[in-house]
């Protein structure tokens, strides 16, 4: 099979680098043993962009991203930058990329591999098995919300502002996502907001429900407020299948829930758009986790997540699911090995870095597909 699909890299900052190296190394696999081509582009986002561009994405970077038929993301942000003026972090760039791709749906899963389920803080009886779907709004809610910004008061202190704001067209389209979701999986939606004190958390929970007796009767359908729903995910969280929640809320769940599994660096994420009339959806893949400015240049990072993260570009934005499954398998198999970057570190196991693991993939590629 020849396609030739329009990839944008975006390593960015930190280990960002780092571990999308060992992803393009996986893509080059994908190009050799599975003749599948991509036309790939790569540029500066974040802090490595304002040092030589002086923003932290171009006008050009966000047009070529429009025109690609995804984009594979690092991570951005570093000390370096953290006296920045507020318009111009690092962090700007995976903003502006999400509202001008209009990418919506966050979709960040949180899975509990077999090998790794000691890795976990909660003890394995919690966590063995666990496989949920977080589906985070992105471009709406508190993080855009206008009015918003620092403003004077006549006293000369100042009064910071932001607001939350959700319409019901905004609801329903992230509904929708996890509804078809909840579908393909257990067949289960929790709803998460703060009904209890904010109106958009009423008014989400209201359109969620009537989308949900209109159009997806046979998904359960449950509602919990956001502080409940952190207390459950670390009592119980098995007994969830798909979130769905606001931008902020799902900013700090999906954090919490990707500790469940033990490692930050080992979770993928996928940010979607609205499917367009000529077939193609804006598409966005990072790791949950940012630069991690601490081990960046060391060698120690764990590329899996970002690995993790080009496996879900390969099925949900191409369809290429007997290679995203390849992926994934030699990740398990990888980790099952006894191999581990120093975040997973386990008693009597092998503690590698970055390349490591990365030849490790390959060569476990080369096992089951090559
Ligand atoms: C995330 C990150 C971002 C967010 C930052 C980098 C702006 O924490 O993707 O979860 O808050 O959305
Ligand atoms: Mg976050």
């Amino acid at each position: 099979m020849a396609s030739n699909k329009k990839l944008l890299v975006l390593p960015g900052d930190g280990i960002g680098p780092e571990v999308m190296h060992e992803a393009g190394r996986v893509v080059g696999w994908l190009g050799r043993k599975r003749a599948i081509g991509f036309d790939i582009s790569e540029e500066l986002v974040g802090g490595a962009s304002i040092d030589v561009h002086g923003v932290p994405i171009r006008d050009e970077v966000i047009a070529r991203a429009l025109a690609a038929d995804a984009v594979l993301f690092g991570a951005v942000g570093g000390p370096k930058w953290a006296e920045t003026a507020f318009a111009n972090r690092p962090e700007v760039a995976i903003l502006r990329l999400r509202r001008e791709l209009g990418l919506f749906a966050n979709l960040r899963p949180a899975i509990v591999l077999d090998p790794l389920v000691d890795a976990s803080t909660l003890k394995p009886d919690i966590v063995r098995g666990l496989d949920i779907m977080i589906v985070r709004e992105t471009v709406g809610g508190v993080y855009f919300g206008e009015p918003r910004g620092i403003e004077t008061l006549p006293d000369g202190s100042q009064r910071g502002v932001n607001t939350e704001v959700y319409t019901t067209f905004e609801i329903e389209r992230v509904a929708r996502v996890a509804f078809e979701l909840a579908r393909k999986r257990g067949g289960r939606l929790c709803s998460v907001e703060k009904s209890n004190v904010m109106e958009s958390g009423l008014l989400w929970r209201q359109v969620v429900s009537a989308l949900g007796k209109a159009e997806y009767p046979d998904v359960t359908l449950s509602h919990m407020l956001a502080d409940n729903c952190a207390m459950q995910l670390v009592r119980n969280p098995r007994q969830f299948d798909v979130i769905v929640t606001g931008n902020l809320f799902g900013d700090l769940l999906s954090d919490l829930a990707s500790m469940l599994t033990g490692s930050l660096g080992m979770l993928p994420s996928a940010t979607l758009g609205t499917l367009g009339e000529d077939g193609r959806r804006p598409a966005l893949y990072e790791p949950i986790h940012g630069s991690a400015p601490d081990i960046a240049g060391t060698g120690q990072a764990n590329p899996l997540a970002q690995i993790a993260s080009l496996a879900m570009l390969l099925r949900y934005s191409f369809g290429l699911d007997e290679e995203a499954d390849l992926i994934d398998r030699a990740c398990v198999n990888v980790l099952a090995s006894g191999l581990r970057t120093p975040d997973i570190m386990g008693t009597g196991k092998a503690k590698v870095g970055t390349s490591t693991m990365g030849d490790a993939v390959l060569r476990e590629l080369d096992k089951l597909g090559g």
